[in-house]
């Protein structure tokens, strides 16, 4: 990325010092040399003026992007001395008509109303100059010719700005993920450790074999968070899309090591698939799975409750999803706060990405979440 930046800015510098010569030789033309043929050339001090001039309004142009009012303020003041002066102004308009698309192009808000303004007026200007001068269309041409690149500037600006926004909408929606993905594989795994710690803790003065079997579970739980944070922070570094695929994602074919996993942290856990299994996309396999992984974490961490159950419902059009604990109503009723925290937060964020969607709250017994996840958005 760092490159791909380097490399356009580099092009940028070349084509404003390229812009820079190409005005700076036309306006060399315009100055009367002293080499000239007998009654072409000027005066010592012409030619300075005239040459002066001619810098004024090329070399400006190496800050075109940077400050573009103050270029098309200097390019402006070096035609309007040439017309005072009655010398060529081709060379002069030139230079104006480029740094009137630099104001539109590359200044920033108030430069840009301002170029927006200029172009109006220029444009009725026109109008009036094509009314008044009727013999001669020079004056309106001049004017409709600036606010051609004026407005042409801004067309330029507002593109960038669409590509700008996308872009941050992009990385905004890449650190969406992330941070849904972190909060699910961390959140998970670290409540199973907190919720085997806990039970090692009390087993270890009367019954050290549940103790050993707590700290083994402890270690595998640790490895398997490991072992998927590192498949995050590959992904994080890959920065190419068409990498993304190259670690597998857990599925839904998956959720029988969840369930495995809950019922060693103390939860009866049990799984029901209704209808045909079949896989479903990469997408919707992922978000399904970290629906079910993320209630469990929640069931463990929150309900209070003995027994979990996992309901998964393949239909024609997609899939239903229903995590049911048995804790303690009232605590569930009471316990979801508005907006929830990150997991019910990003839950729904993955229903609704797939346009699907997803509820959470107090069920029959305890608190159930139930998502639908279409096979095809
Ligand atoms: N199974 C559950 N039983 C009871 N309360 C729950 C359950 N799942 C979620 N909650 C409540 O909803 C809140 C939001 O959950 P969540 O978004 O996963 O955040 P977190 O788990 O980080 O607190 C929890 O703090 C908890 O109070
Ligand atoms: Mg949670």
């Amino acid at each position: 990325m760092w490159n791909a930046w380097s490399q356009r800015r580099l092009r940028a510098e070349t084509v404003d010092r390229l812009l820079a010569a190409w005005l700076g030789a036309w306006a060399l033309f315009d100055v009367p040399w002293w080499w000239r043929p007998p009654g072409h050339g000027g005066s010592g001090l012409a030619i300075l003026a005239i040459a002066g001039l001619a810098v004024a309004q090329s070399l400006p142009f190496l800050w075109r992007r940077q400050r573009p009012a103050a270029v098309l303020a200097v390019t402006a003041a070096a035609l309007a001395v040439k017309y005072g002066a009655h010398l060529n102004q081709w060379s002069a308009s030139a230079a104006v008509l480029a740094a009137a698309y630099g104001l539109g192009a590359y200044g920033r808000q108030p430069a840009r109303r301002a170029a927006r303004l200029l172009a109006v007026m220029a444009v009725v200007a026109a109008v009036i100059s094509l009314q008044a001068f009727r013999g001669s269309h020079s004056a309106a041409i001049a004017c409709a010719l600036l606010g051609t690149a004026l407005v042409l500037g801004e067309v330029a600006a507002s593109h960038r700005d669409v590509a700008t926004s996308a872009a941050r909408h992009a990385h905004e929606q890449d650190r969406a993920v992330l941070a849904r993905e972190i909060h699910d594989v961390v959140a998970h795994q670290l409540s199973a450790i907190a919720v085997q710690a806990g039970a090692a803790r009390f087993a270890s003065a009367d019954d050290p074999q549940v103790a050993v079997t707590a700290v083994a579970a402890i270690e595998q739980g640790a490895r398997a968070g490991l072992a998927e944070l590192n498949t995050l922070v590959r992904r994080l570094r890959q920065s190419g899309a068409a990498d993304h695929h190259a670690d597998p994602q857990p599925r839904l074919e998956d959720v029988g090591g969840l369930i495995e996993r809950a019922r060693e942290s103390g939860l009866r856990a049990e799984l029901l698939v209704d209808g045909e299994a079949r896989p479903l996309t990469d997408a919707v396999e992922l978000a399904g799975y970290r629906v079910v992984q993320e209630s469990l974490t929640n069931a463990i961490r929150h309900a209070g409750g003995t027994a979990a159950t996992v309901r998964l419902r393949y239909r024609a059009d997609g899939i239903m999803i229903e995590v049911a604990d048995d804790g303690p109503a009232e605590l569930a009723d009471a316990a979801v706060s508005p907006g929830g925290g990150a997991g019910l937060a990003g839950m729904g964020e993955r229903a609704r990405l797939l346009g699907g969607q997803l509820e959470a709250g107090r069920g029959q017994q305890g608190f159930v979440v139930r998502a639908f996840l279409p096979s095809a958005p």
